[in-house]
């Protein structure tokens, strides 16, 4: 799979590309290419926004750059998902993480300031995505937040099986995962559950699966 991010800020995802999973997938199962608006800009001294019209504070991220930045990689053939990221988007969820998982290429577009022209969203984009109900400064950590999740879904980026019984997989129903414990068994008198410690897999999958109901209010 191949992931297109276009930021203002590609040096914020040098962390990232060194840490598990992303780490264990970029080269083969990733590709990841990072534009930087301010590459490709067709105004001048690297401008990429302007005041919004009708007044009020911030600044816009301007369509015409974001084009050209479009124009610059994919000329007439975007991807078929062009991702904007905004706190106004379908909210991401473990099935949108899996059924974008399942595309050959996505492109993401992050904005700063006080977001994008919505022209941007309306014509440029096939979906708009919010990583949660709150305002962060820019697209950067969202657009991490989105490419770890995928990541994890791709071949190779989990060690064999940790992520096949997590929170929200299929294997559990769509609920969340039951509690883990590990040494001591006891401590400060807080006791690991004993059939944890019986050897009888068993119980402790009937266990584990009567914990992850539990929680998930099933
Ligand atoms: C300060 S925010 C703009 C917020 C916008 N003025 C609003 O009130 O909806 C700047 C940029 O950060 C990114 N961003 C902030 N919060 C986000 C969220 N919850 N999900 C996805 N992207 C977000 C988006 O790219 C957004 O355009």
């Amino acid at each position: 799979m191949r992931i297109d991010v276009f930021t203002l800020v590609p040096h914020a995802y040098a962390w990232l590309t060194e840490q598990v999973p992303v780490a264990n997938v970029l080269g083969t199962e990733l590709e990841l290419r990072l534009f930087n608006y301010r590459d490709t800009t067709p105004l001048r001294a690297g401008q990429v926004d302007d005041d919004p019209y009708g007044g009020g504070a911030g600044m816009v991220l301007r369509v015409d750059v974001v084009d050209a930045a479009l124009d610059a990689v994919y000329g007439a053939e975007p991807p078929a998902r062009v991702v904007a990221l905004t706190p106004q988007g379908r909210q991401l969820d473990q099935s949108l993480v899996e059924e974008l998982a399942t595309e050959p290429a996505i492109a993401v577009l992050s904005s700063r300031f006080e977001g994008f022209d919505e022209r941007i969203v309306s014509h440029l984009c096939t979906d708009s995505v919010s990583i949660g109900p709150y305002v962060l400064s820019g697209g950067e950590l969202p657009a991490m937040v989105l490419l770890d999740a995928i990541a994890r879904r791709l071949p190779g980026a989990l060690a064999d099986g940790s992520g096949e019984l997590e929170s929200f997989s299929s294997a559990l129903d769509g609920g969340l995962e039951y509690p883990h414990y590990t040494r001591p068994a006891e401590y400060r008198g807080w006791d690991v559950p004993d059939v944890l410690l019986s050897g009888d897999h068993g119980r402790i999958d009937a266990w584990r699966r009567e914990q992850s109901r539990v929680r998930s209010g099933a």
